[in-house]
Order: C-alpha cells, then structure tokens, then sequence
C-alpha cells in the first residue's frame, strides 16, 4: 500500500519517526515534506498529499500538523477528499467503516507515536461499509 505523507513543522517529528517505522514494511510511506523543523505553511503540504491522492498516485494520504485541525480543515477544501482526524480507536475504526477517509490526520504535538501506529493498524485493517454510509457519503459534495 502507497501512502502519501506530509506535515508542517509542528507534525514534522511525528512524520519523520512513522516514516522510520514502517521502513520495509508493506505500507510504503511517500515523503512530502515538509523536510525540516523550520516553520512553514500547513495548507501548502497538505496540497501535496491531496494531489498525490487526487491522481491516484498514492492509495491514500496521511497529514500531520500540531493539532490535525488545520491539516483536516484544508485537505476537507478539495472535492472528492474524505480526511478524519484519529483521536481515538474507535475513530480510527469509523473513519474508514462509516467515512471511508481517504487521508487520515494526526496532531504531532497531541498525540504519541504509539498512539498513531495503533490508531493507523486499525484503520487500515476494517472496511468500508458502504450501503446506507455510501449514500451519506455522496451527500458531502455540496
Ligand atoms: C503551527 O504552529 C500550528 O498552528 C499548526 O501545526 C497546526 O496545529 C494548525 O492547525
């Protein structure tokens, strides 16, 4: 699986130790910066990894910034985005059975690593459940 991952400075150490995490995993993290502490913009990285998902160039994205809130607010701007923050286990778990997010999101500075692992295995291992979920779901695009 492809994934699509970018943060701003504040999610920039979070990145950086889930890339490390899953290096020769079967999740392939593709890094899109941003690629130091130096403070920068949310919105523009959270535009690389809409794209790469857009394309279909990555099977879904994941954004980081300090809190999530700017990175969910953002990616939720592009139509034919569905992007959770995971604050819980069983967000993660209805994020993709009753949302199917199609990027999830992370706060660097709210949440621990072992946290955002979990939180990534479970929503990575339910399914969409589409029926009554898939016509609320068309009902986003406004
Ligand atoms: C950056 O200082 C911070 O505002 C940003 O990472 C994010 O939390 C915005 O929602």
């Amino acid at each position: 699986m492809k994934i699509a991952i970018g943060s701003d400075h504040g999610g920039f150490e979070l990145k950086q130790e889930l890339i490390e995490h899953y290096k020769g995993s079967d999740i392939e993290l593709v890094d899109e910066g941003t690629y130091s502490l130096e403070r920068c913009d949310y919105p523009d990285y959270a535009r690389k990894v809409v794209d790469k998902v857009l394309k279909g160039e990555a099977d879904k994205g994941i954004l980081i910034c300090g809190t999530g809130i700017g990175m969910t607010l953002i990616a939720n701007r592009f139509k034919g985005i569905r992007a959770a923050l995971l604050y819980s286990e069983f967000a993660a778990q209805a994020a993709k059975e009753h949302n199917n997010a199609n990027i999830i999101v992370f706060g660097g500075r709210t949440m621990s690593k072992e946290d955002v692992i979990r939180y990534i295995s479970i929503f990575n291992s339910v399914k969409y459940l589409d029926g009554t979920y898939e016509i609320r779901n068309k009902k986003l695009d406004v």
